[in-house]
């Protein structure tokens, strides 16, 4: 079953969404006609795209032929009685099950019994919607992005009646125009929007226990690598939008409590402080000048007498690395001890160790020593980002000086070292860790492959790399470790280890 570009593509909603897939088919150069049901909707979505693909050759980002040739394809009809010569319809109109289920009726009274159905649904199960169609094999999801000609994944969501054949040619369809598809089978969420929801998740528990300020996280999880932190990543998605996903994700999981939304986020919805859209969410915009990067030299480092490094992965083997200069400067030379247990570093009688996931005062009670500090991981052998924000917490009992001093050999390695709360997992290590668990279980329950997942959070939500690369960098048990120490800590169902990564560990 193959689409040629010679095959009529219907679209149904001329919203952002519909306007942006009439955009790209046309661009593929599929003939495409454009319907919605406010009047003259469809043309005003036309004229627009003529505004915006002029922009594009005034640019230089496109030649002014192609832009004809794109805009000719695209023709406004005023109901479905002129759709006949459709061979595909894709639907992107009002995100609501019985709208949908009518329009996909009338959809098969009015054309052939061939034509492939796709629905651009963001949250509702294909199946459902297939429920009550003549050929409910012929209906698939075809998710797109916003915005969707520069998006470029397409998850092709397969509910309990899709043909594996509609699915197959909606895939090669995406790559005909230039998308990505992964495939996905249709679960609350499907695969970005369930996969993300720890990204929010974590971050709000975080401020919720006022273990941070939304600066401070939104620093250290950028300089682990994501493009925009959670708290301003929020801001601009909307918390309206976001907290309904979040909640959809919920409800749709019987209220799994892995889900469960935030009275942070409720707050900012119902006070209307929805984000950028309305100037003010967790930042007020125009944005004020960022968190200032404090002065690594102001932290003196006192002259140890002894120095080791303590583990032997890849994260220990960096460390060492960077300590070794430093210790010349006292005339010390690195000691090694590879079969400690955990990583880190030992000054004299006071332990610097990275996360596993137990608290600063967690690590002091079990080494038995009052003097402990824990930093949080970085993405890629543990600690390569120079002078990023990294966060850090100290065992309450430690002495003032190790206080000070545990920034200070953090500063001195390079880190811009920013005090969180003793909270398990602290940041970074704490939302990767849910974030790899909820993709483990995602491939688990075969929703998508471990492919899949990474390819849509990459180009989903831009993350600098799929779930299934960090766990190839860190371990599975590191990542179960995090997680048990998180439930440990807080007792409930919300901390749950995937089969997935028990089998992996
Ligand atoms: P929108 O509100 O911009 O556009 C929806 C359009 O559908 C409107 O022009 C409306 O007049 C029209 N419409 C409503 N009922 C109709 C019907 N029965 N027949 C014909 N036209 C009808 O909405 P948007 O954002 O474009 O979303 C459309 C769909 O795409 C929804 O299912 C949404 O969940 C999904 N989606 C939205 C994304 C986004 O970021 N906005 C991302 C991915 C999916």
């Amino acid at each position: 079953m193959t689409i040629s570009t010679q095959d009529t593509i219907l679209v149904v909603g001329a919203g952002i969404m519909g306007a942006g897939i009439a955009q790209v088919a046309a661009q593929a150069g599929h003939p495409v006609l454009l319907v919605d049901a406010r009047p003259d909707a469809a043309i005003a979505a036309k004229e627009q795209l003529t505004k915006t693909l002029e922009t594009l050759v005034a640019k230089g980002k496109m030649s002014a032929t192609a832009a004809a040739e794109a805009i000719a394809c695209i023709e406004p009809i005023p109901s479905l009685a002129f759709a006949s010569a459709a061979r595909v319809a894709i639907e992107a109109i009002v995100e609501k099950l019985d709208a949908k289920r009518a329009l996909f009726a009338d959809l098969e009274a009015h054309l052939a019994a061939d034509v492939i159905l796709a629905t651009n649904t963001s949250s509702i199960s294909v199946t459902a919607i297939a429920n009550g169609m003549r050929h409910p094999e012929r209906l698939v999801g075809m998710h797109f992005f916003n915005p969707v000609p520069l998006m470029r994944l397409v998850e092709v969501v397969s509910g309990l009646q899709t043909s594996p054949d509609i699915a197959d040619a909606i895939f090669e369809l995406s790559r005909a125009w230039r998308k990505v598809p992964v495939h996905a089978k249709s679960t609350p969420g499907f695969i970005v929007n369930r996969i993300a929801r720890p990204y929010y998740a974590e971050t709000l528990a975080l401020l919720q226990e006022r273990a941070a300020t939304p600066e401070i996280l939104d620093a250290c999880l950028r300089a682990a690598g994501f493009k925009m932190g959670p708290c301003e990543l929020m801001d601009l998605i909307g918390h309206d939008t976001n907290f309904s996903v979040t909640q959809s994700v919920f409800e749709a999981n019987f209220y799994d409590k892995r889900f469960v939304p935030s009275l942070v986020q409720r707050d900012l919805v119902d006070g209307g402080l929805l984000g950028r859209k309305t100037g003010r969410g967790f930042y007020v915009y125009p944005r004020q000048a960022d968190l200032a990067q404090k002065d690594s030299a102001a932290l003196d480092l006192l002259a140890p007498k002894r120095v080791v490094v303590h583990g032997n992965s890849p994260t220990a083997h960096a460390l060492a690395q960077r300590v070794a200069p430093v210790l010349t400067g006292f005339g010390l030379t690195l000691e090694r001890n590879p079969q400690s247990a955990w990583t880190g570093i030992e000054v004299d009688v006071a332990r610097l160790a990275l996360t596993d996931g137990r608290a600063a005062h967690e690590l002091a009670r079990d080494f038995g020593i009052g003097d402990v500090a824990v930093f949080d991981r970085t993405l890629n052998t543990g600690i390569s980002v120079s002078a990023a924000m990294l966060a850090y917490a100290i065992n309450r009992e430690s002495s003032p000086s190790w206080q000070a001093q545990a920034a200070a050999w953090l500063a001195a390695l390079g880190f811009a070292p920013q005090l969180v709360e003793d909270t398990p997992g602290l940041v970074v290590a704490r939302t990767v860790a849910m974030l790899v668990n909820e993709a483990a279980d995602a491939v688990q329950q075969g929703v998508c492959t471990s492919e899949g997942a990474d390819i849509a959070m990459k180009l989903g939500v831009n993350y600098p790399a799929g779930p299934f690369e960090w766990l190839a960098g860190w371990d599975a048990s590191g990542v179960i470790a995090v997680i048990e120490a998180l439930d440990a800590t807080y007792r409930g169902e919300r901390y749950r280890v995937s089969p997935w990564l028990r089998r992996h560990a």
